[in-house]
């Protein structure tokens, strides 16, 4: 083997991640044979899979491993009352305006941002149009260049649908798709306190579909309208909730380290104007190919939402503490991040080309093993030989009911082996000529590329501590 040389750059570019997505099956653009749905993407076979290993990974981190953290799945669709009491209706919005010279809509704050000129998300509309005249002559339309600009209106984010609405006018009193899933899990805190045996502190965690109107598609699977978070809230005493929150911090800080991300790629970003409710609010960013760009909020949201719910349903949402009987609304802590954004942070972070020498090269997703599309891929030497296919197939069965295996048994096992790399697997089985007569197979590393024999007997046991 050649010597290995990393030819990475320090970050890699966009378009590579993107064009990998598509020709690799990870990631389609939505309805793409008719033109494209802005914002809007698919998870093709090894996008699924991987997709479905990130949500295993959160919920094992948060469901299984702590014995005060329980499960949720609550509806996309909620009674409208919850946003208004969630203060969605009300001012879930960002600030539009458009190009006068291509007439595409754009969020000031981003076109500000480009410009260099920090806008506050809570600047009234006035402010943020003082801001567009003050700074005319910087901004441009990341569409056309452009530099005229309309005046600036608040968008509202939340989309609404006509669901159970049979009038016509649905407009007029709408239904929504939930704009993100903590809501779910604060209108049901009581029924999981009255069905299960946690007491405080405990927490609910929830996976899950939200629906923005983003004004602006861009930066791939970053900003999605239709998106999946992972968010999980604590449900604390008052005085515990900043200790709390100083936990959650460093444990979800970990998980990232836990998940194959560098430290040098992480980076906590503190919001410094708080929504009024807010006690703290810390972003976990990451180097996406743009820059660094927030991946998860943690948020102290002290006993407001609760508080909302109780006053927009009248229902009682206290907690009587069993032991001192002392009465409280329990504060929240609170996880949140995007399905989505840990996708394409892990594969910005997995993707390598790398130099093997002798004008060779490959490209190989550096995916940790539980993150992997496919855990194992069996191939045959040759395809046109009865005896080895039958014994591949075998293997290929066996390990199929415990792993995601891929059988192979196209082109040259070169070929195969640069096929499985990209897609991130970190072992091939090859069943050679020998493997009839000894009972071994060749175990081929994604890594270090090594290979090494193991009984068929023993396959098993190998991948059940190697895996
Ligand atoms: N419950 C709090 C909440 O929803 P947020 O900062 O609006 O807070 C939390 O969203 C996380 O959800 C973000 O850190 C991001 O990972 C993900 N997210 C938000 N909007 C998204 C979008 N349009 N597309 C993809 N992911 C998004």
């Amino acid at each position: 083997m050649g010597d290995k040389k990393k030819t990475t750059p320090e970050v890699v570019e966009m378009e590579k991640i993107v064009g990998f997505a598509k020709r690799r099956g990870f990631v389609f653009p939505s309805s793409e044979i008719y033109g494209g749905f802005g914002a809007v993407y698919d998870y093709g076979p090894y996008g699924a899979e991987l997709a479905k290993n990130i949500r295993e990974a959160w919920w094992k981190a948060m469901v299984q491993q702590n014995d005060n953290i329980v499960g949720l799945d609550s509806s996309i669709f909620m009674s409208p009352k919850i946003w208004e009491a969630s203060g969605h209706v009300g001012g879930f919005s960002d600030p539009l305006s458009e190009c006068k010279k291509c007439h595409s809509r754009v969020r000031v704050d981003h076109l500000l941002e480009d410009a260099g000129v920090f806008a506050d998300e809570k600047m009234t509309e006035e402010e943020i149009n003082g801001l567009l005249v003050e700074n005319k002559e910087k901004l441009r339309c990341p569409k056309c260049g452009g530099s005229d600009f309309s005046q600036a209106k608040n968008f509202n984010l939340l989309v609404q649908s006509n669901l159970g609405n049979f009038t016509g006018d649905w407009d007029k009193e709408p239904t929504y798709l939930r704009g993100e899933t903590c809501q779910g899990i604060y209108v049901n805190y009581k029924n999981v306190l009255d069905s299960t045996r946690v007491k405080v502190p405990f927490g609910i965690a929830q996976v899950g579909k939200a629906f923005r109107n983003e004004i602006t598609a861009r930066q791939f699977i970053f900003r999605k309208r239709e998106f999946e978070q992972m968010e999980m809230q604590m449900f604390v005493h008052p005085d515990d909730a900043m200790d709390m929150y100083e936990k959650w911090r460093e444990r979800r800080w970990q998980y990232y380290l836990d998940l194959g991300i560098k430290e040098e790629n992480l980076k906590w970003h503190e919001h410094e104007n708080l929504v009024f409710y807010a006690k703290a609010a810390w972003d976990i960013e990451y180097r996406f190919p743009f820059g660094f760009k927030e991946l998860e909020g943690i948020h102290a949201r002290g006993d407001y939402d609760l508080t909302q719910h109780a006053k927009f349903s009248g229902k009682k949402l206290e907690y009587r503490d069993p032991k001192t009987n002392e009465v409280y609304v329990p504060h929240i802590v609170e996880t949140s991040v995007g399905v989505d954004r840990t996708f394409l942070a892990v594969l910005t972070e997995a993707y390598v080309e790398e130099d093997l020498g002798d004008d060779k090269s490959r490209t190989v997703l550096k995916l940790p093993k539980q993150l992997s599309p496919i855990k194992i891929a069996v191939f045959p030497l040759l395809k046109n030989k009865p005896k080895l296919v039958e014994k591949a197939r075998e293997i290929y069965d066996e390990l199929k009911m415990q792993y995601m295996c891929e059988f192979d048994d196209n082109g040259n096992v070169g070929k195969r082996y640069r096929r499985q790399d990209e897609i991130g697997t970190p072992y091939c089985v090859t069943v050679d000529f020998d493997t009839l007569e000894t009972g071994e197979v060749t175990v081929r590393d994604r890594d270090t590329m090594e290979q090494e024999r193991v009984s068929v007997d023993e396959l098993q046991d190998f991948f059940t501590k190697n895996l």
